[in-house]
């Protein structure tokens, strides 16, 4: 088997959790694909443009960043949300950021061995694991939040987009594709790339071939379509995995 033949991963299926209202409102409201930015799109690298504030938070979670290079992946993928947001002022941005910077804390609450060996292979997409960390995230969720006085209703918003963010295939809200496709832009930054290729024990080469044919389409806005362009291209020079393969 050649390297541009290795069997695509199993898709993502729409189908599932479409019928849901919030996804049926949803689409309603945003119909065209990936949808439009409003505000600016920057695709410079993200190196340039790190997250500002929520200090407590990253605190109160401090722990749970020491678990799957989550003090790496977290901080990107706040950053990515954060200039989602620039590019959708429509959006509640601070549920954006609170989601985003909380919604893998829960791989530091299971089973750690299982992280790479269930979540990393096979249908990765279904793996029970990558459910259990969903609805483990929730509970750090409600566990932290209050304190930091943020009120019950802004909390079952974040956990509605903590729950289902790996496993569920359609987004519920603007927020919500968000922070999907924050947590997708992380992969083609080259630290996303080094991590996943790794995780997944594929060579970068073949990695990017994936990201490029596999991710890219599933990404559900066009300022996230633009940026991980941008990062692809970039990495793919970087890397050389045009001559690296
Ligand atoms: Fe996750
Ligand atoms: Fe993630």
């Amino acid at each position: 088997m050649n390297r541009s033949n290795l069997p695509a991963w199993e898709k993502a299926d729409p189908s599932v959790h479409a019928s849901d209202p919030r996804a049926v409102t949803f689409v309603e409201n945003f119909g065209i694909r990936p949808i439009p930015a409003v505000g600016p799109i920057v695709t410079e690298s993200i190196c340039s443009a790190p997250s500002r504030g929520f200090e407590q938070l990253w605190k109160a979670i401090e722990p749970e960043t020491r678990t799957r290079a989550n003090d790496v992946h977290l901080p990107l993928v706040a950053a990515y949300a954060e200039r989602l947001c620039a590019a959708y002022p429509a959006a509640n941005k601070e549920v954006v950021l609170v989601a985003a910077i909380l919604h893998d804390t829960g791989w530091a609450h299971v089973d750690e061995t299982r992280i790479i060996s269930e979540g990393f292979s096979g249908n990765w997409r279904k793996a029970a694991i990558r459910f259990e960390h969903e609805s483990e995230g929730c509970i750090v969720a409600r566990r932290v939040l209050p304190g930091l006085g943020y009120a019950a209703d802004f909390i079952e918003q974040v956990c509605d987009i903590i729950d289902g963010h790996d496993t569920r295939q359609v987004a519920y809200s603007l927020e919500d594709a968000l922070v999907r496709d924050s947590d997708r832009l992380w992969r083609f930054d080259r630290a996303g790339i080094m991590a996943s290729s790794s995780w997944f024990g594929m060579p970068v080469s073949d990695y990017v071939d994936r990201l490029d044919r596999e991710i890219l389409p599933e990404l559900i806005t066009e300022a996230a379509y633009e940026m991980a362009t941008a990062d692809l291209t970039r990495a793919k020079a970087l890397l050389r995995t045009d001559t690296i393969r």
